[in-house]
């Protein structure tokens, strides 16, 4: 049966006009227009009053005059259902107040971007299943969220992924499910921090959340890049001390590299003496290959300092947006008072399936696989660089994460390069475009994750060309 309800915002109960003419013309209207299919069934008189607030007598007449004008017919003991048209009599334009420009959006035609899992991979009859089952046999679970935390079976899920996969030692009472590990850093930030706070920053670093740091009122303190990893801020006075410092130990954004056992240590002892929180970011972490994984910074840590960050994004799908942290034991009640405070931004419906996911191995074999096929584009993608660009870009390469980075001699222009990559629908980032302070580096950020081997050299082809055309 159609739904008439929308009719009451546009009935004017002032004008001069008839109800029972105003109520014939917008049903008539969506007959016409084609958004009533011919053959559905009228709401019964009854309910379509109670619902319009309009009477009884009100909605037969109208009704009584669709039929004579030949748009509805009554059929005995089953009510009014509307009749085929033919082609459609008037042709509806959209009123031009309604319609909204389409937004330009970028060709993907040979995007080697940094960051994207080839949703092309996506065992999409193995979900299919998992949200079939719970469709079923637990149909609430897909609408309701009890708990601001999120849904306990997949906090469960992940408890028990962390403890084998990340070497973390965590109960799913401490895990708050988040929309993306975006959402989890801006909750640490609220419940954590306060305007005008010191946050520790890696710089380079992932710019919506430089972004997000300074709209909450907060102070960048630049984390800079050593040798091969952070360093250790040198902090003058203890009021310039950061509240929290956000790290990607396990693999550096965008540069690659892990922070080694030593440094993670200093971080920690660093975090006790200054008295402030370590957020881990551990965004790609599943993504290593050659080595052995390495343990997130947070089972390092014995006093309960650090706050771990993961997301859904890179293994499953960006669009998915869920992510979650782990916190410690004891602020569990000031993260359930930011969620009481701002909202919870994670969408439920996702969650008991990608639970589901998780505990039959799908999650894990969708793991492997991936990892599997995204290390042969690594492989082509470094192979293709050396063979056109030797000469110019030096490839920084960790063997792990999904992008690699091609660092470029300082007299180059590396946003150029990459606005005219664009141009010709490749789509990569600039180094220098990450910094937030100082004197960049110069190179481009690769991604091999998103796109098949031959996207990837028709991609270093265009990027080559481009290159090889900048005057110096
Ligand atoms: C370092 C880093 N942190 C966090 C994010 C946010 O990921 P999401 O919110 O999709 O989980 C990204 C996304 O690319 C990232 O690169």
């Amino acid at each position: 049966m159609i739904n008439l309800s929308a009719i009451v915002y546009k009935l004017d109960r002032q004008s001069a006009t008839p109800l029972f003419v105003q109520l014939t013309s917008e049903i008539r209207h969506r007959i016409i227009s084609g958004e009533i299919k011919s053959n559905q069934r009228l709401p019964p008189s009854r309910s379509l009053s109670t619902e319009l607030g309009l009477s009884r007598s009100t909605i037969t007449s109208s009704y009584e005059q669709l039929v004579a004008e030949g748009y509805i017919e009554g059929r005995r003991g089953s009510g009014y259902y509307t009749c085929p048209i033919g082609e459609t009599e008037i042709k509806i334009e959209p009123s031009s107040s309604k319609t909204l420009p389409r937004l330009k959006t970028q060709s993907t035609s040979h995007q080697i971007g940094p960051s994207s899992p080839d949703m092309r991979l996506f065992p999409h009859r193995q979900w299919a299943q998992c949200v079939s089952r719970v469709a079923r046999l637990t149909p609430e679970a897909l609408i309701s969220a009890n708990d601001a935390f999120g849904d306990y079976k997949l906090r469960h899920s992940i408890a028990s992924f962390l403890r084998d996969w990340r070497g973390l030692d965590t109960s799913p009472e401490q895990i708050l499910i988040t929309a993306g590990s975006i959402d989890a850093l801006e909750i640490c930030l609220r419940t954590l921090a306060n305007v005008g706070d010191f946050i520790g920053l890696e710089n380079p670093g992932y710019q919506p959340l430089r972004n997000i740091v300074l709209n909450l009122g907060m102070k960048p303190v630049w984390l800079t890049m050593g040798e091969r990893e952070v360093e250790v801020p040198e902090i003058k006075s203890s009021t310039a001390a950061p509240t929290m410092t956000i790290l990607t130990p396990s693999h550096h954004y965008p540069l690659g590299g892990a922070m080694s056992p030593l440094r993670r240590y200093e971080f920690l002892q660093w975090a006790e003496q200054t008295n402030s929180w370590i957020i881990e970011d551990d965004y790609d972490s599943e993504f290593r290959y050659a080595g052995s994984p390495i343990q997130a910074l947070a089972g390092f840590d014995t006093t309960n300092r650090t706050i771990y960050v993961g997301t859904f994004s890179k293994v499953f799908s960006t669009g998915l947006r869920l992510g979650f942290l782990v916190s410690p034991p004891e602020l569990i009640p000031r993260f359930a008072s930011t969620l009481a405070r701002y909202g919870v931004k994670a969408a439920t419906t996702a969650q008991r399936a990608l639970s589901e996911f998780m505990d039959n191995g799908e999650f894990y074999r969708h793991i492997r696989r991936t990892r599997r096929i995204y290390a042969e584009r690594r492989k082509v993608l470094l192979s293709a660089l050396q063979e056109k660009l030797d000469d110019i870009v030096s490839i920084e390469d960790h063997a792990a994460g999904m992008q690699l980075l091609a660092a470029l001699p300082g007299q180059y222009d590396d946003k150029a390069i990459v606005k005219a990559a664009r141009d010709q629908g490749v789509v990569v980032n600039a180094l220098s475009s990450y910094y937030a302070t100082g004197k960049p580096r110069k190179g481009l950020v690769l991604g091999f994750c998103g796109f098949d081997e031959a996207e990837i050299e028709r991609g270093v082809g265009v990027i080559e060309k481009v290159i090889r055309a900048v005057k110096l």
